[in-house]
């Protein structure tokens, strides 16, 4: 067995080009590789038989949890009965249609089709092209321009990466292409004016959108995209009333809204989708992580009543759209997503995401609220993060070289519990599988709390 480990190590090293990790450091093995080899409920297990009770659900997709027999089924089913074939020119399979239809009886009102794809990054990528589609067919070929926010995550290729408004994504890539601007991240613990209240900032995030719109001319600007609430920004839930002035912003000047629900689609904020969480009315959702709880990757641009209607009328100008991937409604894929989504039911975890969120939530405010370098803790539905900070009155952050999130993440990795460190500020999160219990919330509770005391305790 050890030796099988070295050897894997060592493969690793020498072939395997991971994502979003330090090259240079890994390819020298400075940085551990950890192979895992098991998973079951809300635990993983790696090759040297440690366990760690996985509080981000892999990278927020594992929501019913890991080993679930009756996905794995599914998939083996679809597999030896019809492993593949294309959803072109009409084509389908019972398994891709059966799951449009499950998608549209959960979707928020006025939603009428699904689009497939496999991961959050491409259906971003289809929503970019359906609403450039959609303005040339309508005739205002000059409405192109798509408006982001900081700290927004939509993807990272091209297009989708420049949506994102993180740093790391965009240095050295030659990130962010035209038409993509960035507008203010709705972000209160941040504010610049500390005297605002949430209405207020909520506000001026609002005012600052149609400051951008009128700059830009509103026949430019053809669409809007956000997370209902920040993902990998920083977990970050939207001020009191921001979704509803952003709505009204983008309703005065006919743009579009496309609500990002790669994270929140399928239960994470304790309702189905968070455009009805928070109030929102869009136009296109992008769905992907909890579509399948990750067992297999498959992703969706779901689009509403409104662009169809328009959509249809542009193929009998334009011919079959030219849009699609091999793999768009691969049967498998959707075998998966439909066990799932049934899971989604049977085990009531969205309720379950609600009661048991809003527990842990309390339960991580008193027990590391009162921190002095515990800056916030914040979140909504099993979506928590603690923000890190050197001065509380102050709201003064860490100098980012001392990697203060990074060294909490590690000493709560060491206590058995996986949270992430996310990537821009000193913030952990958490977004463990939905089907979570108190007690598990419990562990997670302790091991943070005793993570930060062991890096922060003597600063
Ligand atoms: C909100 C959001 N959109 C899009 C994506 C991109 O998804 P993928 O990594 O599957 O391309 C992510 C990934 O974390 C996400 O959080």
């Amino acid at each position: 067995m050890l030796d099988k480990r070295n050897e894997l190590n060592a493969w690793d090293r020498d072939h395997f080009f991971h994502p979003s990790t330090h090259m240079g450091m890994h390819a020298r093995g400075e940085t551990p590789t950890r192979v895992i080899a098991g998973a079951e409920g809300v635990y993983i297990t790696d090759t040297t038989g440690k366990k760690s009770l996985d509080a981000f659900a892999g990278l927020y997709c594992v929501n019913v949890g890991y080993g679930r027999q009756k996905i794995a089924d599914a998939i083996a089913e679809q597999a030896k009965n019809l492993a593949y074939y294309h959803a072109y020119v009409g084509h389908g399979t019972e398994a891709s249609i059966t799951l449009s239809k499950m998608i549209i009886d959960r979707a928020p009102e006025g939603m009428s089709r699904v689009y497939f794809g496999l991961s959050g990054s491409d259906a971003n990528e289809t929503n970019i092209k359906l609403i450039w589609y959609y303005n040339n067919i309508l005739g205002r070929p000059e409405k192109k321009k798509i408006i982001s926010r900081w700290r927004g995550y939509h993807g990272s290729g091209v297009m989708t990466g420049s949506l994102t408004g993180l740093e790391l994504f965009h240095k050295a890539f030659d990130l962010p292409r035209a038409p993509i601007l960035h507008t203010e991240a709705p972000y209160f613990f941040r504010r610049a004016d500390r005297s605002m209240n949430e209405e207020q900032f909520a506000q001026h995030c609002a005012d600052k959108l149609e400051e951008m719109i009128l700059a830009e001319g509103p026949e430019t600007i053809a669409a809007f995209i956000g997370e209902p609430i920040l993902g990998t920004g920083g977990i970050v839930p939207p001020p009191k009333t921001y979704w509803q002035k952003i709505q009204a912003v983008l309703n005065k000047y006919d743009v579009l809204l496309v609500a990002d629900e790669v994270v929140t689609g399928f239960g994470r904020l304790g309702t189905m989708f968070g455009s009805d969480h928070y109030g929102m009315k869009p136009d296109l959702i992008t769905i992907a992580k909890g579509l399948t709880s990750a067992y297999a990757p498959l992703s969706g641009s779901i689009v509403s009543d409104k662009m169809w209607q328009v959509l249809v009328q542009g193929s009998d100008q334009l011919g079959a759209i030219g849009h699609g991937w091999t793999y768009s409604a691969h049967p498998i894929c959707a075998a998966a997503g439909i066990a799932n989504l049934e899971l989604v039911d049977e085990l009531g975890i969205v309720e379950n995401a609600g009661s048991t969120g809003a527990y842990f939530r309390s339960e991580l405010t008193k027990a590391v609220g009162g921190h002095r370098h515990v800056g916030e803790v914040r979140g909504d539905g099993l979506m928590a993060a603690i923000e890190f900070v050197e001065d509380k009155d102050d709201c003064k952050f860490f100098d980012p070289a001392q990697k203060i999130g990074p060294q909490v993440a590690a000493a709560l990795l060491e206590r058995g519990v996986i949270g992430r460190a996310m990537p821009q500020g000193d913030i952990l999160g958490f977004a463990p599988p939905l089907c979570l219990t108190r007690e598990e919330a419990d562990t997670v509770v302790k091991a943070a709390a005793g993570a930060i005391e062991s890096v922060l305790s003597g600063r």
